[in-house]
């Protein structure tokens, strides 16, 4: 196995602004279709961006804060290799699919795994997962 290969895929929730991911990427939309493949891309998180799923940098004018910290509310597992794929729910999450680590804004590793719904409308409570706040806020996407 290459050293590439055998590197895990890590989202990184930057505090106020997207989520940075870095690894074997891809992301489709809810029908599997591939809309982006790659090694780093940055997600949007706060509901602004004009290029969802990708931050565009609205979330400074958008006033969106959130510190990229949460307690501990998810299990750490050990995490397989491979690729991960984030799956765009219609005007709901960014639904993980494949190996991911993720770690707060101060770089604590809070989750390693294969499934979860991260929240893109920015209106969740338990950020950076969903909690079904889409809904009530209109997102649409
Ligand atoms: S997080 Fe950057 S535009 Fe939404």
């Amino acid at each position: 196995m290459s050293e590439e290969e055998s590197r895990s895929n890590v989202l990184k929730v930057a505090a106020n602004g997207p989520l940075v991911c870095a690894g074997a990427l891809q992301v489709s939309g809810r029908d599997g279709a591939v809309i982006q493949q790659g090694e780093s891309f940055a997600l949007c998180r706060c509901g602004a961006s004009n290029n969802k799923p990708f931050c565009d940098g609205s979330h400074r004018e958008a006033g969106f804060e959130d510190d990229g910290v949460w307690s501990d509310d998810k299990p750490v597992d050990d995490v397989a290799q491979g690729a991960v794929n984030f799956k765009l729910a219609a005007n709901g999450p960014l639904l993980i699919e494949g190996p991911l680590v993720v770690q707060g804004a101060d770089g604590e590793v809070r989750f390693a795994g294969e499934r979860g719904a991260l929240c893109r409308c920015g209106a969740s409570t338990t950020k950076p997962w969903c909690d079904g706040s889409h809904k009530s806020a209109g997102f649409v996407a």
